[in-house]
C-alpha cells in the first residue's frame, strides 16, 4: 500500500481542520463509488483493472509481439491524456535514456505529434532514416491537430517505404469506439484498431490500450501493471481517514483553503519527470474550472533544487509540495577513496549513492518544512511494473475524490478548446470563420 505521510503539514494546518473535511471527503468517495457526482458518465476508469486478460488485452499482447518482432522504432503518436500515460510509464520504468542500443525485438519507442515544433518533427524523420518502423496512433477525438499532422506525415512515411498494403499493417490506431475522424480512417483502411471507452475521459485513459499497447512494445508487464491497478481498487476503496487516498484528497485541499495555492509534485528520480508530467494534466484539467483549484508543478530533484530551490525556500509562502519516493534499487554503488581527494569526497568513502541521496532528502525536506512549505510524503515502496499501476490508479482515485471536494466537475475540460478555437480561425479551417 502506498503510504502518505502527514506528520510535515501540521505546522501549517491542525487536526481539527482535517477532522473538519472529513465528511467532504466521505461524500466525494461516494459520490465517485456511486456515480452521483458531475460527470458521473466518465467513471468508466474505475472498471479498467482487470486481473486476467480480455480479448482486447490479448490483442495488444499480441499487436505489441509484432511490433516487437518486426520493428527497430515504435512511434507511438498522441497528446495529452493520449500519451503522457504511457510515456510516464515507460520513463518511470525503464528510464529516460532507454531507447539507446535498443531495435528489432525490442524496439526504440519514440513519441510524436504531441508538439507543432518543426525541429522535433525533422529530428523524427532523420531518427527513421533507413529505420523498421511502426506507429501506434492515439486520439479518442481523432481530430486533434497535432497528433493528425504528425500522422498524415508518418503515414506517407510507411507507404512509401513499403506500399499501401504493408504500411496498413504498420499502423496500429487507438481510438474511440464509433466516431471520429481517425475511427474511420481506421475501418476504412483495416487498421488494427483498439478502443477508447467512450466513457473513459483522456486522462484517465492509461489503463486502456493508450497506455497498454506502448508499454507491451516497450516489454514492459502489463497484466502486472492491471494487477497493480486491481490491487488499488481493492485496497484504496476503504470508506475512512485510514485510507491514504482520502488523506492526500483532505490535506491537499485543507492546505489550498488556507492559501496554499500550489503544489510541487516532486521525486528524486529522474526517470519520474514523466510521470510528473502525467500528474500534472491528470490534476491540472479535472480541477482547474471554475477560478478553483491548486495550480499542479512537476518537479525533479535534486536538479531542480539548483534552480528552485531558492524560489521555494523564500519566495512566496504559498506553495506546499508532494514528494513520491521509492524503496532503493538492488544494485548500489558505493562512492570509493581517493588518495589524493581533490574534490574533498573522502568523507563519504564507503557510502551509498543511495545514502547521499537519503540524505538530500531529508535535509530538503527538513529545510523546507523550516521555511514555511508544508511537505506530504508519499512512500510508495518497491518500484516495479506492477506499483506503477497502483500509483497509476491511487493518482486517479485521489483526484476524482479532490475534485468533488473542491466542488468541481473532474471530467471535463471546457478550457482546453478557447486557444484551439483561435487557432482554427486564425488557420482558416472550415466553420470556425468567426
Ligand atoms: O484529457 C484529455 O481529454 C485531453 O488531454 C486529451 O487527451 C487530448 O487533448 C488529446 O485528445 P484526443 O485523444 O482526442 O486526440
Amino acid at each position: 500500500m502506498i503510504k502518505v505521510d502527514i506528520s510535515n503539514v501540521w505546522g501549517e494546518i491542525a487536526l481539527p481542520d482535517l477532522l473538519a473535511i472529513e465528511r467532504e471527503v466521505s461524500d466525494a468517495h461516494i459520490m465517485l463509488q456511486e456515480g452521483t457526482g458531475a460527470g458521473s458518465e466518465f467513471r468508466d476508469w474505475l472498471k479498467l483493472p482487470v486481473r486476467e486478460p480480455t480479448k482486447e488485452i490479448s490483442r495488444i499482447l499480441k499487436a505489441a509481439e509484432t511490433i516487437r518482432r518486426d520493428s527497430e522504432v515504435c512511434v507511438v503518436v498522441g497528446i495529452g491524456g493520449s500519451y503522457l500515460g504511457p510515456r510516464a510509464a515507460i520513463e518511470l520504468l525503464q528510464g529516460p535514456n532507454r531507447n539507446i542500443g535498443r531495435g528489432k525485438g525490442d524496439p526504440q519507442i519514440f513519441f510524436a505529434g504531441n508538439s507543432l515544433s518543426t525541429r522535433h518533427w525533422n529530428e523524427l524523420v532523420r531518427l527513421l532514416e533507413g529505420k523498421d518502423f511502426s506507429v501506434i496512433v492515439i486520439s479518442k477525438s481523432g481530430t486533434t491537430t497535432e497528433p493528425a499532422i504528425a500522422f498524415r506525415g508518418l503515414r506517407w512515411m510507411l507507404e512509401r517505404r513499403y506500399g499501401t498494403d504493408e504500411a496498413n499493417k504498420r499502423i496500429y490506431a487507438v481510438t474511440d469506439p464509433c466516431k471520429g475522424a481517425l475511427h474511420q480512417m481506421a475501418s476504412g483502411e483495416g487498421w488494427e484498431t483498439f478502443v477508447i471507452p467512450a466513457g473513459v475521459g483522456g486522462r484517465f485513459s492509461v489503463l486502456t490500450a493508450v497506455g497498454l499497447l506502448p508499454m507491451a512494445v516497450a516489454g514492459i508487464d502489463i497484466l502486472q501493471v492491471l494487477n497493480g491497478a486491481a490491487d488499488a481498487k481493492e485496497m484504496y476503496d476503504l470508506r475512512s481517514f485510514e485510507n491514504p487516498v482520502w488523506q492526500y484528497a483532505a490535506v491537499r485541499n485543507v492546505l489550498l483553503r488556507s492559501g496554499k495555492a500550489i503544489e510541487l509534485f516532486e521525486s528524486f528520480e529522474p526517470g519520474f519527470k514523466m510521470f510528473g508530467g502525467w500528474w500534472q494534466q491528470l490534476f491540472g484539467e479535472s480541477e482547474g474550472k471554475k477560478g478553483k483549484g491548486l495550480f499542479p508543478v512537476s518537479v525533479e530533484f535534486t536538479a531542480d533544487l539548483h534552480s528552485l530551490g531558492q524560489m521555494i525556500q523564500q519566495g512566496q509562502r504559498n506553495l506546499f509540495e508532494t514528494v513520491v519516493r521509492f524503496d532503493p534499487p538492488e544494485k548500489q554503488y558505493t562512492i570509493g577513496g581517493d588518495w589524493k581527494n581533490l574534490d574533498g569526497l573522502n568523507y563519504l568513502e564507503g557510502r551509498t549513492l543511495d545514502f547521499v541521496d537519503e540524505m538530500a532528502c531529508q535535509g530538503t525536506i527538513a529545510a523546507h518544512v523550516d521555511g514555511g512549505v508544508p511537505v506530504i510524503l508519499m512512500d510508495c515502496g518497491v518500484l516495479d511494473d506492477r506499483k506503477v499501476g497502483e500509483l497509476f490508479f491511487f493518482l486517479q482515485l485521489s483526484c476524482g475524490v479532490s475534485a468533488y471536494v473542491l466542488g468541481v466537475n473532474p471530467f471535463n475540460q471546457p478550457g482546453v478548446e478557447a486557444y484551439k478555437r483561435n487557432m482554427f480561425t486564425l488557420l482558416g479551417k472550415q466553420g470556425y470563420e468567426n
